[in-house]
């Protein structure tokens, strides 16, 4: 199969389908939701989806606790239903692609119960059991395996009776770890993206898959580490890059189809160990968490002031990286992080900072991706209280930060900064009751609260104004796919000092994409760089309603941004 590598001239929607769009009125979104807005989708310019897990789930992790890989959990729809998406994006000229969520599944999948039901049975070695390393449940004073933590829930081990035996989950105790070990397992994983890609799908986001091989032994970690014991064991493990080779060798490579690999932990130059585009290609692109985390230490539980700097730091490092090696992955936000305006622009300079931020990442070199509500300026949420919140991790973040003593008080205004929640509330569609998310009468609640600003903040209202958000997001990608530069262009910064502006230029032989981006709320002068003679630009994007040059540059207002074409 000749890979046509379409994935370099496309742009992603994220949609987390629970709060995309509700079309049955049960307040849960859903595929008859989606359905009905694959017009609204594909008017975004945008040529693909990627769906957040579809599947059947308990739900413990919205979907990233899987029960059933080959089916549509009965409150998103049916397989059928799923089939029409699919079609209707494809007659669109959306492609599709899902999430593979194959490091852990949800306890509730049937693989899981019976692998816990006994130490002999098909699928025993499914998972990663241990005896505790002191005999015997852990009120008999039994103690597990090692000593590593799980990013979700307390220590990473559960206590088995029936086994007599603990099992490892990296995450929440219900999304057990999955023994990639077990050439049963990779056979599994082969069968279920044959199951996708023969129905139709295009490709898949690929779920913490940097975890999937765990480093023999189970070494206890350094008992002194603070946080997340034992990520050196499995991250990058052993043998995750002779699994990705597998699947890549026995599946992928047959289907003219993409990959983008989750990797909590990267850097450029690791990522070029999975998606450098030589005879060992593991995977098409990374996402990879280095630019977000430049308001944060590590995870968005550990705060500090936004800096541009590492921002621009982060973002370069990846362009200049992979160069002519491999190809990026680019996005601001998504399901796991709060929303971006509030994060790293300002809600008082909400729409200017909007346009800044999309101008900031979407004339990089890679593929991008949007989060859905991103392009019409959706911000974070306020919880009250932490029972506000559904999220699995928040619950465990606040569990630990209790524990280290911190005042309640200051516990909610971590919280409020740092949970998945922000990203979760319904899509706001109009400014009509339950902001237009909930389908049928539209008298059920939604899932979860929206956010009370979609009176002003909504599909409805932006696309009546032609200087909205929306419009923005509308031209900008449509620019995107119009000039080769920015998929051919190589990467080349301005002004790296400085703390207000993100200044780079996409360079072709023929053309020259010049963006510049304040994150600021200051007036600050960009003078344009030598060889940028500015009677031979052309304005193509500007984030205020006019754009007037002084002398050989420009001031740029509060999260002004704008792009110039060179050519010839
Ligand atoms: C990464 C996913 O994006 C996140 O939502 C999920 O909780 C974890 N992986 C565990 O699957």
């Amino acid at each position: 199969m000749q890979r046509t590598q379409w994935y370099k001239d496309a742009v992603f929607y994220q949609i987390w389908p629970r709060s995309f769009c509700d079309g049955n009125g049960d307040g849960i979104g859903d595929l008859w939701g989606v359905l009905s807005k694959l017009d609204y989708i594909a008017s975004l310019g945008v040529t693909g989806i990627w769906f957040s897990p579809l599947y059947p789930s308990p739900q413990a992790d919205f979907g990233y606790d899987i029960a059933d890989y080959y089916d549509i959990n009965p409150e998103y729809g049916t397989l059928d239903v799923f089939k029409q998406v699919l079609d209707g994006a494809h007659e669109r000229g959306l492609r599709v692609i899902m999430d593979l969520v194959v490091n852990h599944s949800s306890d509730e999948c049937a693989w899981f119960k019976e692998s816990r039901s006994s130490r002999d049975n098909a699928y025993a070695d499914w998972y990663i059991w241990r005896d505790g390393k002191t005999p015997g449940a852990p009120e008999d004073g039994g103690t597990p395996p090692n000593n590593w933590d799980s990013l979700f829930e307390g220590i990473a081990w559960e206590y088995e009776p029936a086994r007599d035996q603990w099992y490892l989950h990296i995450f929440a105790k219900k999304q057990p770890d999955l023994n990639m070990d077990n050439p049963a397992v990779r056979a599994e994983v082969e069968k279920i993206m044959r199951f996708w890609l023969d129905l139709g799908v295009d490709g898949f986001r690929e779920d913490v898959i940097t975890y999937i091989s765990k480093t023999e032994g189970l070494p206890d970690d350094n008992p002194l580490m603070p946080a997340a014991r034992g990520m050196r064991f499995y991250d990058h493990g052993p043998h995750v890059h002779e699994y990705l080779q597998q699947f890549r060798r026995n599946v992928l490579s047959e289907y003219d189809c993409m990959t983008v690999g989750e990797a909590p932990m990267i850097s450029a130059e690791k990522a070029l160990e999975y998606c450098d585009e030589g005879p060992d290609q593991e995977l098409d692109m990374m996402f990879t968490f280095e630019h977000m985390s430049a308001d944060c230490v590590f995870t968005d539980w550990i705060p500090r002031p936004f800096d541009l700097r590492a921002y621009k730091q982060a973002l370069g490092s990846w362009q200049t990286g992979l160069a002519e090696h491999a190809w990026n992955s680019l996005y601001i936000e998504n399901h796991d992080h709060p929303r971006i305006i509030s994060r790293y622009g300002s809600e008082r300079y909400r729409v200017e900072s909007g346009k800044s931020l999309a101008c900031s990442y979407l004339f990089l070199r890679g593929t991008p991706f949007v989060y859905q509500g991103q392009e019409i300026g959706m911000t974070n949420t306020h919880l009250e209280r932490v029972e506000d919140s559904a999220d699995v991790s928040t619950f465990n973040q606040v569990a630990r930060l209790r524990r280290l003593g911190l005042p309640e008080v200051a516990c909610m205004k971590l919280v409020n900064r740092a949970t998945r929640d922000h990203a979760r509330t319904p899509m706001q569609w109009d400014a009509g009751p339950g902001a237009g998310f909930v389908g049928g009468n539209g008298a059920a609640e939604p899932w979860y609260p929206v956010n009370p600003n979609y009176v002003d903040i909504n599909v409805a209202e932006a696309d009546k104004d032609p200087h909205s958000l929306l419009a923005f997001y509308r031209k900008a990608i449509a620019l995107r796919r119009k000039l080769p530069v920015v998929r051919d262009g190589s990467y080349r910064e301005f002004k790296r000092a400085s703390k207000s502006l993100f200044a780079y230029a996409r360079e072709g032989e023929s053309q020259r994409l010049l963006v510049v981006c304040s994150l600021s709320d200051q007036i600050t002068y960009f003078s344009l760089p030598e060889g940028y003679d500015p009677s031979q630009a052309s304005l193509c994007l500007c984030g205020y309603g006019d754009a007037p040059v002084e002398g050989n540059g420009f001031f740029l207002r509060p999260y002004e941004c704008r792009v110039y074409l060179f050519e010839g």
